[in-house]
């Protein structure tokens, strides 16, 4: 494929390099002469390992060559990248100076173009961005129209410098966000020599997985530091205890924990890390990250309450009241929290868990909910049917299988509030279903 790689930075050498090293014919466009001109002299403008070979050998093949004429580079292309830089402005804001240039430069040069092309945003930016920014000033400086005389994709770049080239050809995924499926079609041709699952998507969520991976990877970092700081207080080698930490790909290194929804709770993830966070400030150890984790959560376990109190009805049905599906664990349960705060603001409230409607008869928790959570006991049911006849609002606060069948299978006006994503379960969610955190 012929392809246009604005901006020769990291980005744009490393994806120039190895798309012409692929055998694409490849023309960089920098607004930098001597980028362009240490290109088209066969070296690397920047440090990266191979890239100065790669960039050698296809000069000399005569796949790769640079420019500063953006229309010259676009008359002669299937696809342009955009690759040039978006950095921070001062209150972090992201400057989009560069990436609206080059939207102005591709769009006029498109208005000269009769053949389809595509321009494909290698750049990070904020999602939305493309649709809300760089779609309207191509359409605007070429009098085309996304989708029908030129294409649109996000198609993130998430290599790593120090290991540019091999991370380029061996990526986690080739991630597509496309405007429409022709734009998508052709993006994902030019990745088919890379040894890499493609993943096509819409645009802003293809925009998004690349601010998701970077804010992961921020936070993994300072998590592992802060155990670091908090093991060598306590004498213990945090390099040892990571590496084990890390053999348990089951919860620990694993999509586990990693699905939004409503607060953790239970008999352990709460008071373990109370206790955590109690020997570091007896060993005087500031742990920001690890401090912030039960404030976030009471904050999200506030949000499904805010979220019953903003329908403005007060009979209200909670399915599911144990911290998660398939115990009748009640300690620390988030979904308490939402009951007993619904009650202290008079609501009408009828509850269904048939592990807790269980313990309540036999369990080894029958006199936890006898003697601690007796008021919340007395407005248990064992009848779904019963909750839908109370209820004008249902909270769908566990995973509970008989729910997800009852409510798929149920002819009702009831607002549902859905803190686990049960909505993926049920025939059409409608107007009146409300996700916690979709
Ligand atoms: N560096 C990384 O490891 C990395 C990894 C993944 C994603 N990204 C993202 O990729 C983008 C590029 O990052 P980078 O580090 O390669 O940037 P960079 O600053 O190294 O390079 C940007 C290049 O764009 C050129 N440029 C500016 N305006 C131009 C124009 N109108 N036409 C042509 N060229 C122009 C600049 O001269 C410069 O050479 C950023 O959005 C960045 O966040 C970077």
């Amino acid at each position: 494929m012929r392809i246009a790689i604005f901006g020769l930075g990291y980005v744009g050498c490393v994806s120039a390099a190895c798309l012409a090293g692929e055998g694409h014919r490849v023309v960089g466009v920098d607004v930098n002469p001597l980028k362009v001109e240490t290109i088209n002299a066969g070296r690397s403008p920047i440090i990266e390992a191979q890239v100065d070979d790669l960039i050698r050998q296809a000069v000399a093949a005569g796949n790769l060559r640079a420019t500063a004429d953006a229309t010259e580079a676009v008359l002669d292309a299937d696809v342009s990248f955009v690759c040039v830089g978006t950095p921070s402005n001062e209150n972090g804001s992201l400057d989009l100076r560069y990436i609206r240039n080059v939207a102005r430069e591709i769009g006029q040069a498109l208005a000269g173009r009769d053949a389809y092309h595509v321009v494909a945003v290698r750049s990070t930016v904020l999602p939305g961005t493309i649709a809300g920014e760089i779609i309207p000033l191509l359409e605007e400086t070429s009098g085309c129209r996304a989708g029908v005389d030129f294409g649109v994709c996000s198609n993130p770049e998430f290599l790593r410098e120090g290991s540019a080239v091999a991370d380029f050809r061996r990526p986690p995924f080739t991630l597509i966000g496309q405007w429409d499926e022709r734009s998508g079609d052709q993006v994902a041709a030019i990745y088919e020599g890379v040894d890499a699952p493609v993943v096509r998507t819409d645009l802003p969520t293809a925009e998004m997985v690349k601010y998701v991976s970077n804010a992961f990877h921020a936070l993994k970092i300072t998590f592992a530091n802060e155990i670091g700081n908090f093991c060598k207080k306590v004498g213990i080698d945090s390099h040892e205890v990571m590496r084990i930490f890390s053999m348990d790909t089951k919860l620990n290194i694993s999509p586990a924990y990693l699905k939004p929804g409503f607060a953790f709770g239970g008999s352990c993830l709460p008071k373990d890390l109370r206790a955590l966070l109690h020997r570091a400030r007896q060993e005087d150890l500031d742990l920001p990250v690890l401090q912030a984790i039960p404030r976030s959560n009471e904050l999200q376990a506030r949000l499904g309450v805010e979220m019953v109190l903003r329908t403005g009805k007060k009979r209200v049905g909670i399915l599911g009241l144990s911290f998660k599906a398939g115990t009748d664990d009640l300690r620390e349960s988030p979904l308490v929290y939402l009951t007993e705060t619904l009650l202290g603001k008079g609501y009408d409230l009828k509850i269904y868990d048939e592990n807790v409607s269980l313990a309540r008869l036999t369990g080894a928790n029958k006199r936890y909910i006898e003697q601690v959570i007796p008021h919340i006991s007395s407005l248990m049911t064992t009848s779904l049917e019963e909750i839908l006849d109370h209820a004008q609002v249902l909270v769908v606060g566990n995973r509970l299988p008989a729910v997800a069948r009852f409510l798929d299978g149920t002819d009702r006006d009831h607002i549902v509030i859905d803190l686990v994503r049960i909505g993926e379960a049920l025939d059409g969610t409608g107007e009146n279903y409300r996700g916690i955190c979709w």
